[in-house]
């Protein structure tokens, strides 16, 4: 069927990222200052009102859901909605995109629930890197985390690692080895300027994709693959693996003519463009007409009529947008 969500350049939007919590139980440096503040309860949508803005982006032909946080597994009750998204014949795919931290012993209840694909950040095997990048040393759980994802039965999953100069850039072939010998799929990824953080300055731990491939080709031979997600991750086969390796460079390769997404925030935020300010309050919306599909419906798709036709993230390296990744969901 034809979506009814077309944006002023063409685009179809077909793809949700829906923010299930702004809370963590860890404090990625690129992600979150040290002391964030998170939102009250009272304005995070309701697991209700989360089912009512993926309804309505369903009803208007949406057909794959990411669910993000924060970390999405420390939402309680996020099982029970799951349960009722898996249950939504409509969808292609439904997603998640974690930190490991939960998955040794919610791996399996996730598959069950109808969890498709899941994505995991890791971005050192080293402790005390892991360590300094999170804010957290649970490296031991977060691979055991992998461990239980793999032995679930997801139809991928992919590890995605932000590789900063300096800091993990001589891990590369590490981490490309890792996913390899177990089969999994790995995003390169090049930081984002996102919320202030203060810890670094990312224009001197900026590393490109390109240079990220180069390392890898030092060891692996790479094939241009036809792999898509419709996401902004270009892939490279791993000759004589089942490994794709994907890069998301936002500094270096703009990908977003091809944008197929939009973004609901844990407070009910409807972003258009991860890069811009720019928002619609669904929560608000909810509150006063709960229930009111039709109405939510019309306002969404009346909402892509502003969405930008691209970030400007490789203008400047330092801040453009306020809201930091955790808010967002990436
Ligand atoms: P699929 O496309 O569903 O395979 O997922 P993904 O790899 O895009 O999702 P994931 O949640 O693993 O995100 C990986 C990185 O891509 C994160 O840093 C996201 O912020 C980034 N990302 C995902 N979508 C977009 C987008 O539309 N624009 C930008 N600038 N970054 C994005
Ligand atoms: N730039 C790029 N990627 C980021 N992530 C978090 N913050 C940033 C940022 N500033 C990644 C995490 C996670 C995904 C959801 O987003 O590593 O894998
Ligand atoms: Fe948490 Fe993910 Fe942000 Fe790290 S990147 S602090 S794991 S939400």
């Amino acid at each position: 069927s034809s979506t009814e969500l077309v944006d002023p350049f063409g685009r179809r939007i077909t793809y949700l990222r829906l923010s299930v919590t702004d809370r963590c139980d860890f404090r990625c440096t690129y992600c979150m200052s040290e002391h964030m503040v998170f939102a009250p309860r009272e304005q995070i949508l309701s697991l209700e009102e989360l089912y009512a803005v993926a309804d309505a982006f369903i009803g208007l032909g949406g057909k794959r859901i990411r669910i993000t946080g924060g970390e999405p597994l420390v939402r309680k009750g996020l099982l029970g909605l799951l349960e009722r998204l898996g249950e939504r014949g409509e969808l292609e795919d439904l997603a998640m995109t974690t930190n490991g931290s939960q998955l040794p012993v919610m791996a399996e209840q996730l598959r069950a629930a109808g969890v498709k694909r899941l994505n995991i950040s890791l971005d050192s095997l080293r402790r005390e890197r892991f360590a300094a990048f999170t804010r957290r040393d649970l490296l031991e759980q977060v691979l055991a985390g992998i461990e239980a994802a793999r032995a679930a039965g997801f139809a991928r999953v992919k590890l995605n690692s932000v590789i900063q100069k300096g800091r993990n850039d001589d891990e590369v072939l590490e981490l490309v080895e890792f996913a390899v010998e177990r089969g999994l799929d790995i995003s390169f990824i090049e930081e984002m300027p996102l919320g202030s953080i203060s810890s670094h300055r990312r224009e001197e731990t900026l590393c490109s994709s390109d240079e990220v491939r180069q390392r890898i080709e030092e060891r692996f031979a790479l094939v241009r693959s036809s792999h898509v997600t419709g996401g902004p991750s270009r892939y490279w086969q791993v000759v004589g693996s089942r490994t794709q390796v994907g890069f998301i460079s936002p500094h270096s390769h703009n990908f977003c003519s091809s944008c197929n997404r939009v973004r609901v925030t844990a407070e009910g935020k409807l972003i258009l463009c991860l890069g811009h300010e720019g928002a619609l309050d669904l929560k608000t919306l909810m509150r006063r007409h709960p229930g009111d599909g039709e109405r939510l419906r019309a306002e969404l798709a009346e909402a892509l009529r502003l969405k930008p036709e691209r970030h400007r993230f490789e203008a400047d390296a330092q801040v453009q947008v306020v809201r930091f990744m955790s808010v967002t969901g990436g």
